[in-house]
């Protein structure tokens, strides 16, 4: 951009010589009208034009595309206005008369930061989001309990279990806890107990001292040791192995570790995290998992509730999903139609918040308008939404709806674990109503199928 043509004429002339492809502009509004149009990927501008002015262009350009380089050219005696361009955020600039060889190297050097910035992006994408501790998203009541609780205990050096299903944010959650405490200068070791055998994961844990098995060349420190000071995240703690189990008990008490092969006490300052999505009660009752164990890394439980029990989350998180990946694959969605969102809500999420993120980049990556269409989701989604409980082809309308409303009792009866004053308050009844609908449809606690109903309600 200049207001001289002859220049502009020249330097397009040059650069094509190099092989790039250039548009000019004699002044500022022509030249945010092209900008308006197609992407550059990098700007040479005058600084002072009539009109919008080459800094006034600039400030115009970090709102719209900050990554894209701006060299600015200044006449000879000006640089005082190159100074407060370069301060501005200008990439670089040349003074006139210019020197076809600086602007050739100048050039390549603002093309080769764009560069090294878009893969910078793409490395962030392929290195899984949470290796980014980004914020949580949650609304819902139970979720905001359960980060109140975070707050509470994240600068302590509380041992954690974290619980829930799998896809619900365990791992999320671990990083933020150790992020909001006073360890996050020091490092946070993650490993899973399930995905290594037996001897590897110890050895991975503890380290190993030359010799201690075929394949030990030298010692080697473990996840303890190089995360001291830090945090140390084991998630599937019910894979640990009755041996693993027994060294990690020894930890918690005496927050002391051995080598494998060694017999030097290595004392450590490690905060502990475990996490599982099965339910260590049940392997502890089974005799799979130590009761000792259990009591000691369940000092603070964060259980997160799956999505399907979270219902207000699920808006909140695909704006949050439609943000990012408009970011990494350059879309500009801007939401999801009603009727696309209903199905959201009506699907259950069986891969919680992992499923969701799944399907809202795919529906970002395939949406060819502004806003995501029911067909743009999985077809068992789409399902999902669809009106009515299935099977109430035949019925007419009083049976349709009588049947939905059994339904919908009983599911919230069963969400409710059958806490007759809790289905009441959600379904916002009463409790005299719920019973007698309970008696219409004959709903029964499974617990108790052999008592009869009578009219005097247990609770
Ligand atoms: N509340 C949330 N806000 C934003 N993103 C979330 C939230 N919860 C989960 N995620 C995202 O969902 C994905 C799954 O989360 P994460 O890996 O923490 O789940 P997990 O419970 O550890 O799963 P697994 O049981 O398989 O280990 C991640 O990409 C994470 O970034
Ligand atoms: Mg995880």
């Amino acid at each position: 951009m200049d207001d001289d043509p002859l220049v502009c004429d020249s330097l397009r002339e040059m650069l094509l010589l190099e092989g790039y492809r250039t548009d000019t502009a004699l002044d500022g509004d022509q030249a945010l009208a092209k900008l308006q149009r197609e992407r550059f990927r990098v700007i040479i501008s005058d600084i002072r034009m009539p009109g919008v002015n080459g800094l006034e262009l600039l400030r115009e350009l970090q709102g719209r595309s900050p990554e894209t380089p701006v060299i600015f050219i200044t006449g000879h005696g000006y640089i005082d206005d190159a100074v407060a361009a370069i301060k501005l955020g200008a990439y670089d600039y040349l003074t006139k008369p210019i020197d076809d060889l600086r602007l050739k190297l100048t050039l390549h050097r603002a093309l080769e930061q764009v560069e090294l910035k878009s893969s910078y992006q793409s490395l962030k994408r392929r290195f899984r989001p949470w290796e980014l501790a980004e914020n949580l998203v949650f609304q819902d009541r139970e979720m905001r309990l359960l980060l109140e609780l975070v707050d509470t205990i994240a600068d302590t050096s509380a041992t954690v279990l974290i619980t829930g299903e799998s896809g619900t944010g365990k791992t999320m959650l671990a990083s933020q806890i150790h992020d909001q405490s006073y360890r996050r200068e020091s490092p946070f070791g993650k490993i899973s107990c399930g995905a290594l055998s037996e001897t590897l994961l110890e050895s991975e844990l503890f380290g190993h001292v030359r010799g201690a098995f075929t394949g030990a060349i030298r010692d080697k420190k473990g996840k303890f040791e190089e995360a001291q000071g830090g945090t140390i995240f084991l998630d599937d703690i019910n894979c640990a192995s009755p041996n693993l189990q027994m060294k990690l008990l020894r930890v918690l008490q005496e927050r002391v570790i051995e080598r494998v092969g060694g017999n030097t006490p290595i004392q450590v300052d490690v905060r502990i995290i475990t996490a599982t999505n099965a339910s260590l009660q049940e392997e502890v009752a089974r005799h799979n998992f130590r009761e000792d164990l259990y009591y000691r890394i369940n000092v603070v439980n964060l259980n997160i509730p799956p999505l399907r029990k979270r219902l207000s989350d699920i808006e909140p998180l695909i704006e949050h999903f439609i943000q990012r990946f408009n970011q990494s694959h350059r879309r500009q969605i801007k939401g999801l139609t009603r009727s696309a969102l209903q199905s959201c809500l009506r699907y259950p999420w069986p891969g919680n918040v992992r499923e969701l993120e799944n399907v809202v980049e795919r529906a970002v990556l395939l949406s060819p308008g502004e806003f995501i269409i029911p067909e743009m989701l999985p077809p068992e989604i789409r399902a999902a939404g669809r009106l009515g409980p299935p099977g109430t082809g035949d019925l007419n309308l009083e049976e349709a709806l009588g049947q939905a409303e059994r339904q919908i009792v009983l599911e919230t009866l069963e969400r409710c674990k059958w806490n007759r004053q809790l289905t009441a308050m959600a379904l916002g009844v009463s409790r005299t109503t719920l019973f007698n609908k309970m008696k219409r449809f004959q709903l029964v606690d499974p617990r108790r199928q052999t008592v009869a109903f009578s009219s005097i309600d247990p609770l």
